[in-house]
Order: structure tokens, then sequence, then C-alpha cells
């Protein structure tokens, strides 16, 4: 009889649990000095940013609103060229301060596109915060202002990061095995 052979999943772990509540407390100490006196509405684009999002915005102590974004460029382990929005947003965020909240800053495409919805609605001001940023050479002029970790351009999952929608749940951020998408 054949054996059955289960894939390991997670290649190596790249960032822990411990790693990421240490930068999402830097992360926010430095927004609450940057917005100092004033109140700053963050759009969580979901699903991805979900759990950073919301482990974010309890560290924050301006006075704060937040709303998701749903936004979708990815189909498996492989980027496509469209940005479809799929919710509308239910706070007011005209003349107001935004912070962008993201998982993974890859092409930077997805950000380059939400910063250009976000715009339409005439905020005080946009900024955006992305937990991850892989090394890599891009085709766009943006940057995020914000960034938790960086590392380089590889597969991950874990803290809301997905690979068709699983993974999302585990603690630490893991690089994924390519044997899952080849
Ligand atoms: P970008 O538009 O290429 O910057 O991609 C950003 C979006 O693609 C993120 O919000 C993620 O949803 C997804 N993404 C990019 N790289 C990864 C990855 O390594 N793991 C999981 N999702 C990723
Ligand atoms: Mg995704």
């Amino acid at each position: 009889m054949r054996k059955k052979i289960r894939l390991q999943p997670i290649e190596n772990k790249i960032i822990s649990k411990t790693s990421i509540r240490k930068r999402n407390l830097e992360l926010a100490n430095q927004i609450n000095s940057d917005y100092a006196d004033q109140s700053v509405i963050f759009l969580i684009i979901a699903n991805g940013a979900l759990i950073f999002g919301s482990d974010l915005v309890r560290l924050i102590s301006v006075p704060l609103r937040f709303d998701t974004l749903s936004v979708s460029t990815y189909i498996g382990a492989e980027s496509t060229n469209t940005l479809s929005l799929n919710s509308q947003l239910k706070v007011d965020i005209t003349n107001r301060n935004v912070v962008i909240v993201d998982d993974i800053f890859d092409t930077g495409y997805t950000l380059k596109c939400v910063v250009k919805i976000v715009r339409e609605f005439n905020p005080k001001s946009i900024r955006s915060c992305v937990l991850i940023s892989k090394r890599k050479t891009r085709q766009i002029n943006l940057l995020p202002d914000y960034v938790g970790f960086e590392i380089n351009d590889m597969f991950v999952v874990g803290y809301g990061l997905d690979y068709n929608e699983d993974y999302r749940n585990l603690e630490y951020i893991g690089e994924l095995s390519p044997s899952i998408y080849k």
C-alpha cells in the first residue's frame, strides 16, 4: 500500500508572535506621537490586515475610528493586475486624517489603488501602515509611511495573511513551502 505523504506547509518561521507584539507597540507609539492632539481614521484592508489592524488600533491612544475596506488582487500566489473594491466606507473620512492599514506591501499596486480611491473622499491627510514590506524593486513610486518588518521576497502566511484563504490564523508569520503552491 502506498503511504500518504503530508506536505509541511510552513518552510520557515520568519517572524515570531513575540516580535509581532513588540513591533506593533513600537508602530503604535510612533503613530500616537505623530498624531498627538489629533484624531485618526484607520482604514483596515480586509481580510489580510484584519488581525494586524485590530491589534494595532487597541494600542492607539489618540481618538480614532476605524472601518474596513475589502479589496482583492491576489489569486493563489500570483498577483493579478486588477483591483476590485468589494465594500463601501461606513465612516466619513472627508477632512480627516486617514491611516490605511494593510498586511503586506508587495508590488505596491494595492496600496497605490487604495490611496487613489481614498483621495477621492478629500481627507485631510493620508498615510499608510503595513506590517510587512518585501525587499524588491518596484515599478511604482510609493512607499508606506509605517512599516513593521522588511522581509526578503518570498510568499508568507499567518497573522492574517493567507494562501487561498488558508493559514490566516497562525500566530506567527511563516514562509509558505513552495511545494504547496507549485
Ligand atoms: P501588492 O498589491 O502586490 O502590494 O500586494 C498586496 C496584497 O497582496 C496584500 O494585501 C496581500 O493580500 C497579498 N500578498 C502579497 N504578498 C503576499 C504574501 O507573501 N503572502 C500573502 N499575501 C500576499
Ligand atoms: Mg490575500
